[in-house]
């Protein structure tokens, strides 16, 4: 990474503002479901107050929509913090008004607070420099380590770096490092594995990962975009129509390539769309009529299996099923099952695939599993992120 890290900043005794991203999933009693986020912050912090700084967290929490609504208070990220970090963290009543500024310029060396959700503010996205100067006037110092949130121009992502001497922490560095290193120089074969529900969400991604990868898998709702695209039926399957020509243009251009296109070759349909739906495997070109795919089937994912077998360095983004239903998640389980015992580099983006690996208790048998759902899907994209970009060079 050419981006200066806070290893290449002099920090003692400095006021440290530090933008991570705890954007955590909560239930409705607002009891934190999964705290990977908070954790992943935790070196970055800890590193900051062993070198005597006063550390201002802040983040954003949802999409509030400029408003102060209590369900998206930080408040219970503070409690996270205080039990990872073993120090009191104080929680800010606002983001930059009394309360903020008060408890900010009365921070010591080895303290740490956080502020409020920094959407409770419209300005936060529309990136207002006011805002941004409201912020930095709390430090002396913004380190960036929201890798989740790196693909947002947000005042708290990339206004405030042009008022403070702004660099990254270890977790952007670390996620730069390993998706960065698996992008650009893969041990090979290299095999992506695409899924979700969507190919407009994907095509991006599909478009530059094939012009890197030995080898693209794809599955889940997408495929059936391709199955359309090739002439067959698809039932009820989730299938956008209007994008026939891009899911074509992707085939012809793993063909060009001489990129190994893989889609499934079995699929199992539900009659509705329920848990304990009734469902059968069917071939892929004999969907039948009023059924819908919500899985790979037992076919396809020994045949995925196959190719995986070989693979050197895997990067997998998005469920190959419905894994929320435990009858249509047997072909996201039997993956992430795959990628645990391959000796191989293998990468998981973000967001549900994250989610469905840590929920079968393989998160440690992955050589990384990023932080970023659309942030790291846009840097596997080739796209730049702002929240990087604009972090002082080396
Ligand atoms: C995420 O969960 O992907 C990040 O926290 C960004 O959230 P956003 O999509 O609401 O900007």
């Amino acid at each position: 990474m050419n981006k200066k890290t806070i290893k290449d900043i002099d920090l003692k005794g400095k006021k440290v503002l530090v933008r991570c991203d705890f954007n955590v999933p909560m239930d409705e009693n607002q009891v934190i479901t999964d705290n990977r986020r908070i954790v992943a912050a935790i070196p970055t912090i800890k590193y900051l107050l062993e070198n005597n700084c006063a550390v201002i967290l802040c983040s954003h929490l949802g999409r509030p929509k400029g408003e102060f609504k209590p369900e998206f208070s930080l408040a219970p990220v503070a409690k996270e913090l205080e039990k990872q970090l073993g120090v009191k963290v104080k929680m800010a009543k606002d983001v930059i008004g009394e309360d903020a500024k008060r408890l900010a310029s009365n921070l010591q060396q080895g303290e740490v607070m956080l502020l409020e959700n920094v959407r409770f503010h419209r300005e936060e996205t529309d990136n207002d420099e006011n805002f941004a100067k409201e912020l930095a006037s709390m430090a002396d110092i913004y380190v960036n380590d929201a890798f989740g949130a790196a693909h947002r121009a947000h005042s708290s992502t990339e206004g405030v770096a042009k008022f403070l001497p702004a660099v990254s922490g270890f977790l952007i560095e670390k996620e730069l490092s390993f998706l960065g290193n698996a992008i650009s120089n893969p041990e090979r074969p290299f095999v992506a594995i695409l899924g979700g529900a969507k190919v407009s969400d994907k095509i991006g991604v599909i478009d530059s990962l094939l012009e890197k990868v030995d080898t693209l898998i794809i599955g889940g709702g997408m495929a059936y975009t391709f199955f359309k695209a090739q002439g067959y039926e698809v039932g009820n399957s989730i299938c956008e129509v209007d994008k026939l020509d891009l899911a074509k243009e992707a085939m012809e251009k793993a063909k060009a390539k001489g990129v190994k296109l893989l889609l499934p070759i079995d699929t199992k349909v539900g009659k509705e769309f329920k848990p304990d739906t009734e469902s059968k495997t069917v071939s892929w070109t004999e969907i039948p009529e009023g059924w819908e795919g919500f899985d790979i089937g037992e076919k396809t994912i020994e045949m995925f299996a196959q190719e995986l077998k070989t693979a050197k360095t895997v990067i997998w983004n998005g469920p190959l099923g419905l894994f929320e239903f435990e009858q249509f998640a047997v072909g996201t389980n039997s993956i992430a099952k795959i990628l645990a015992n391959l000796d191989a580099v293998t990468i998981i983006g973000g967001g549900d695939s994250a989610a469905a690996v840590e929920k079968i208790g393989l998160s440690d048998k992955m050589t990384h599993i990023s932080t970023g759902g659309g942030a790291s899907l846009e840097f596997l994209e080739g796209k730049k992120l702002p929240g990087i970009e604009a972090l002082q060079d080396k």
